[in-house]
């Protein structure tokens, strides 16, 4: 591992609450400006999009429908458009994949390889439309014509820099590894799998806070998703909701801070549950060492205590633990969290240094964006169990890394999901269209 991987990890992580105010960048607009030369999308959507197990992995899922217009204003809205209004949130306004206090860094692209008009058609959450963009993205005049298409996701890591400075890299490549997820997941429901490129983001690139946009991976859809899962296994009952419905309950718990979550325990069953599909459907690359592992603090039938879960489907247990003060604040640190109502905290975790000798300058986009991903399935888990899944990093990294024995590995913790079910449910506004 190079030493500015090192030098960058580091930074990104244990120091993160280190900045230099002075050096921030200015705030940007929320969302891009409007164009006149937008092309408005169908307001009429489509809701049937199958189960939330078969868009998690479960089943083959044979292709239906055509890649219209149609289907393209429903992908792109149920990625990053904008879903509710939440009046009494410090950060009001929701897309379907969460952002860091929902600042927005992901933008997402048409990329239509047969067009005569510009190859790359924005589209824009607020406007519903489909721009036309000029970029200097060569790649994009290259792309292979598809029948159902290619999406651009990019990165705008100022939306985020203005107030956690180069931290900001890490937390855009985790939005946009939701954002990914929940594309993925959409495409499922159409009956198409999703291949994946990822582009040359070299986040490293600059010692400080990188003002231009990163484009970061095309997604094409490919015809008739194939199942992720044994088929014959049956899907279990709280799987077989619509995804529809799921996605928009989705959330990761009201408030910013000052979650008081119900008291609320899971079976050992559910968790399990929980575990198989979120990492149903993910192809990562062994280099990068993706993990799950997890506190479990209200499970029947599983001890409080620090587990990794295994490719056999077990929860192995690492180390027990007391469900006490200086445990929450490990999981927590922000005083007001009430982790002890928390079922269970996971813990998405990666090998850096490994990841980093098999991609070089990509490693840590790689890493980060997969890490996303994982942590969006469990959100769309946890929505279907009614309960919220909060990513965050506000937890006390090298304590919880040697909670779970992380520390006699080259592993690290990644991001944390927050499993709890919402005192207060808030006072959200559908923002439907
Ligand atoms: C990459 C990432 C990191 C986050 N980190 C934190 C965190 O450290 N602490 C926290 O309380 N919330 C954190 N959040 C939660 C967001 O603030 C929350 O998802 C956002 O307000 C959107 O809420 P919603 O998912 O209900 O739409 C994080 C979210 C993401 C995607």
């Amino acid at each position: 591992m190079s030493q500015s991987h090192l030098d960058f990890s580091f930074r990104m992580s244990y120091l993160k609450d280190w900045r230099d105010r002075q050096h921030l960048p200015p705030r940007p607009p929320r969302f891009s400006l409007p164009s006149d030369l937008e092309h408005p999308l169908p307001p009429d959507l489509h809701t049937q999009l199958g189960t939330v197990g078969a868009a998690l992995g479960a089943g083959a899922v044979p292709s239906s429908r055509t890649f219209g217009v149609r289907e393209q204003a429903t992908l792109a809205h149920y990625s990053i458009g904008l879903m509710r209004y939440e009046p009494t949130d410090p950060y009001p306004i929701h897309r379907p994949a969460p952002s860091p206090r929902c600042l927005h860094a992901s933008e997402l692209y048409l990329v239509r390889t047969s067009s005569d008009d510009a190859p790359l058609q924005r589209y824009h959450p607020v406007r519903h439309s489909l721009e036309p963009v000029h970029r200097d993205w060569l790649w994009a005049h290259t792309l292979p014509e598809t029948p159902l298409g290619h999406w651009l996701i990019s990165l705008q890591p100022d939306r985020i820099a203005f107030l956690y400075g180069q931290y900001a890299h890490r937390l855009a490549l985790l939005e946009a590894g939701h954002v990914v997820a929940q594309l993925r997941a959409l495409a499922r429901g159409f009956g198409w799998d999703t291949r994946i490129r990822w582009l040359e983001a070299d986040t490293l690139e600059a010692d400080s806070v990188a003002r231009q946009e990163i484009p970061l991976a095309v997604l094409t859809h490919v015809p008739d998703a194939q199942s992720h899962l044994e088929p014959s296994e049956p899907l279990p009952t709280v799987m077989r909701q619509a995804l529809h419905a799921v996605m928009l309950r989705r959330n990761s718990g009201h408030g910013s801070n000052g979650v008081n979550p119900l008291p609320v325990r899971l079976s050992q069953a559910e968790v399990a549950t929980m575990a198989r599909f979120a990492t149903a459907d993910l192809t990562p690359d062994p280099e990068l060492g993706l993990e799950l592992r997890a506190v479990m603090l209200n499970v029947d039938g599983l001890k409080t205590g620090a587990y990794k879960y295994t490719p056999s489907g077990a929860f192995e247990l690492l180390r027990p633990l007391e469900n006490d003060a200086a445990l929450h604040q490990q999981l927590f640190y922000t005083p007001g969290f009430k982790v002890q109502h928390c079922p269970v905290v996971w813990f998405v975790v990666a090998d850096l240094p490994r990841a980093s000798r098999r991609h070089g300058s990509q490693a840590y986009a790689r890493v980060q964006t997969e890490v996303g991903q994982l942590a969006h399935r469990l959100g769309l888990v946890a929505a279907a169990h009614g309960l919220f899944a909060r990513p965050s990093l506000s937890y006390q990294e090298a304590n919880i890394d040697q909670q779970l024995r992380l520390h006699v590995t080259r592993g690290s913790s990644q991001l944390s999901v927050l499993m709890g079910k919402d005192r207060e449910l808030g006072f959200p506004i559908r923002l439907s269209l």
